[in-house]
This record gives structure tokens, sequence and C-alpha cells, in this order.
């Protein structure tokens, strides 16, 4: 079921949140946005509640307010900013991501270690091989195939469940409950059957670790409830997002990332044709910051007066710190709107800032360079099997990409 979410705009100045793009250029933040950014780096904002959180539409000041401990994580308080009613008694569902220090710290740290750099780094064989096999088959079959089925799905939720211990054969559940959760709209009830089934099946799958052990996550997290260092229930909800914040959105990155290559042919061209590796990694930093994927904003909550651009922020006020419009602010990106492969984008906020910057960028990061000059090097001539507006959108999911993405060669 999907619940339509009336806004109750009073103020005509103040754009609904979230906001609608422009179907025409469906890389760049919703034309509301860029206006607000325009006007100032504060601005506010209407929720389908009425409320009316601060809208921080510059990169100075969202790195200082992602960097600010007066900004709260903690989606219990009330004021959150939610885009949508939100599943009674859930708490914080999604674990750390939504947690402040020291609690959020003292979770997270139990989880760092596996993605760190060198950890990672020695995963790409590993990951090479899966990309090599996903494509084999895909260029074995049909054409045209449809990329985010044949390789851009798969190919991170393969990896993440090999890192966490999950089964893959259990891919068609979990992926159907994290859509959910991801998707925007969505009633609080279908929200809270999906959270649900997820951290049940977490639950069964953390017990059956410590019977049959394996060398992941998943493993240590049963081993650590087991010990008494973590609840049952909070390892069941870390296992969640690890598995949503593992695949969904590195996925999404693969197909609109190639997607936004195939509408530039000359950048293609360029990556295609490269063995350079500071290419490859300035590529992947410059579509993480095109596409900034996680375009609902990062929402916060003000624990304390702040005082920024000659505005006061006060405690309680609601704040969305909207990244995508930060990674498209030209005082800190030189014609932001194109996309430049050889650019430094290293300073993007796509994984966010502070502390909660993404703990799997070393992952995502890796798994994209390997995917992105894969593909491009065995489908030279890979194309749109479709036309742009054609193609459907993720608009109503909390995680922009594509649904779908024909492509031929
Ligand atoms: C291209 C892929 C990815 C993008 C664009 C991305 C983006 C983000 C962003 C923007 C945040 C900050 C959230 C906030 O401040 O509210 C975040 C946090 C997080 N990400 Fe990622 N992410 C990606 C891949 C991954 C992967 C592969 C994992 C692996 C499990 C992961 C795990 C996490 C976790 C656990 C957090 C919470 C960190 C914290 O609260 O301390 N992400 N990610």
């Amino acid at each position: 079921m999907t619940t339509t979410i009336e806004t109750n705009n009073t103020n005509t100045n103040e754009p609904a949140f979230p906001m609608p793009r422009d179907g025409k250029c469906p890389f760049d933040p919703p034309p509301a946005g860029q206006a607000a950014q325009k006007e100032a780096p504060l601005t506010r904002v209407t929720m389908w509640d009425g409320s009316r959180p601060w809208f921080v539409t510059r990169y100075a000041e969202q790195r200082a307010l992602l960097s600010d401990p007066r900004i709260s994580a903690d989606i219990s308080n009330p004021g959150y900013p939610s885009p949508a009613p939100r599943p009674k008694g859930s708490g914080s569902p999604l674990s750390f991501i939504l947690m402040d220090d020291p609690e959020h710290a003292r979770l997270r740290r139990m989880v760092t270690a596996p993605f760190m750099v060198k950890r990672i780094e020695a995963m790409r064989p590993g990951v090479q091989k899966i990309i090599d096999d996903l494509l084999d088959e895909m260029l074995a079959g049909p054409k045209p195939a449809d990329l985010v089925q044949a390789f851009a799905l798969p190919m991170p939720s393969l990896v993440i469940c090999q890192l966490l211990g999950v089964p893959y054969s259990d891919h068609d559940f979990f992926q159907k409950n994290s859509n959910v959760i991801i998707k925007r709209g969505v009633s609080p009830e279908d929200q809270g059957t999906a959270m649900g089934a997820l951290i049940g099946y977490l639950h069964q799958l953390l017990t059956l670790k410590l019977e049959q052990p394996g060398d992941d996550i998943f493993t240590d997290l049963a081993r650590r409830v087991d010990a008494g260092d973590i609840t049952a229930a909070d390892a069941a909800q870390m296992g969640v997002l690890l598995l949503i914040a593992g695949h969904e959105t590195t996925a999404n990155m693969i197909a609109l990332g190639t997607l936004a290559l195939l509408e530039n042919p000359e950048q293609l061209a360029r990556l295609r044709d490269s063995q350079d590796p500071a290419l490859i990694t300035s590529a992947v930093e410059e579509l993480l910051r095109y596409l900034t994927i996680t375009h609902d904003g990062r929402k916060r909550i003000a624990t304390a007066d702040i005082d920024i651009a000659g505005q006061t922020i006060k405690a309680g006020d609601g704040v969305i710190i909207a990244t995508d419009l930060g990674n498209r602010d030209p005082e800190a990106f030189e014609d932001p709107d194109t996309l430049d492969l050889e650019r430094d984008a290293r300073h993007h906020v796509a994984f966010g800032f502070g502390v909660h910057q993404c703990l799997g960028q070393p992952l995502a990061r890796m798994e994209l360079q390997l995917a992105y000059t894969t593909l491009l090097r065995r489908i030279p001539t890979m194309a749109l099997a479709t036309t742009l507006d054609q193609v459907p959108f993720k608009n109503d999911a909390s995680v922009y990409g594509v649904y779908e993405l024909p492509v031929t060669w």
C-alpha cells in the first residue's frame, strides 16, 4: 500500500520536501532546491505534517553543521524531520546511523575493522571475479539486457553477502524488504512489516552463526551477543543497516553512473581508453559528487541554539542538509553541473561528513572502480537500448537510481 503524502504548505515561498526533479534533467538536483541554494545558505521547507525544518543548501554550512556536536542524528528526538509518517514504536530502526555518540561510536566501532582500506583492498581479486562472472553471463545472454538485474544489483549484493555471512540465495527476500524501507510514501504499517521481517530474519541468522560460524561480520556480531557486549536486538538492527546500506547504494551508483557515462560519450571514452589509475579514482569521486544518490538529504535535529550564516537554528529545530545541492555548490566545485572525470572532487559530501560519514566508503569505492572500468573495457560498444525519457528513474525512493537500464552492444 502506498500512502499519498499531502503537504500542508501554507507558505508559498517554502517548497514542499521532498522536491520533484525536472524530468528533462534527471541527473540534476530538483529545480526548487537549486533556486533555494541561489537564495540563501539556509532556507526552510515544508514537510507532509506541516513542520518547517531548516534546509541547508550550501557546502560550507553543510560541512560545519554535519561536524557540529550540537546537531543530533537521533530519530527519537521529537521534531526530527521525518519525510513520511513512521511506524509506531520503531525507535532507532536503522541502528547507529540514527544515533548519537557515545552509543553511536560504541556500536560503529564493533564493525569498523572489516571496512578498513587494507582489508577492503585485499578483496579486489575476489570482487573482480564476481564482476567477470556476471558479465560473462550477461554477454552470453540475449540483447538488450537489463544492466540492473544482470549486473548492478547482484554485484554489490554478492559482495556484501560474503562479507556479512548472509546466504545470497535469500536475496529476493531481503531485496524486496529493503526496497520497501527505502521507498518514499510507503505506509508506516508496510514499513514496519518490512523492517520486522528483516529483523526476524537476522535474529535467526545470528543464532545460526553460533552453531555454524564463518569468517564473516555476522559471526563476529553473534559472538559479541553471546559475550554480552551487545543485545541481540541491537545486533539484528545493525545487520539490517549493513545489509541495506551495503548493496542498495552501490547498486544504484553502478547503474546510474553507467547511464551518466553513456549520456556523456566523450567522458566515457576517456575513462574506457585510459589505463591511468589516477583517472579511475577521480572518475569515481566525480560520479559520486555529480549524482549524489542519497538525495533526500542528511536529516538532523539541533540540541542547542546554533548561530550560522546570519540565522539562529533553535534547539529542537529540524534540519535537512541537502548534500545533493552541496555537491553542486559553485563555491566548492567550479562549473558544478558539468561531469568532468578529471576534476579533483575528493572533498565531495556524497558519503556524508562528520561522525556519520559512510563506514562502507572504501568498499563502495573499490567496487565502483572495478565495476565501471571492467564494464567499459569488456563492452566498448555498450549503448542505451532505449531513450533517456523512457528510463524509469527512482523518483519515489530515498536512494536515487534507475529501476531498469536496458543496454545493448
Ligand atoms: C556508493 C555507495 C554509497 C553511498 C553513496 C553511501 C552514502 C552514505 C552516506 C551519505 C552516509 C551518511 C549518512 C548520514 O550522515 O546520515 C552513509 C553512512 C553509512 N554507510 Fe554508506 N554509502 C555507500 C555505500 C555503503 C556500503 C557499501 C556500506 C557497507 C555496509 C555502507 C555502510 C554505511 C553505514 C554503516 C553508514 C552509517 C555510518 C554512521 O552512522 O556512523 N555504505 N553512507
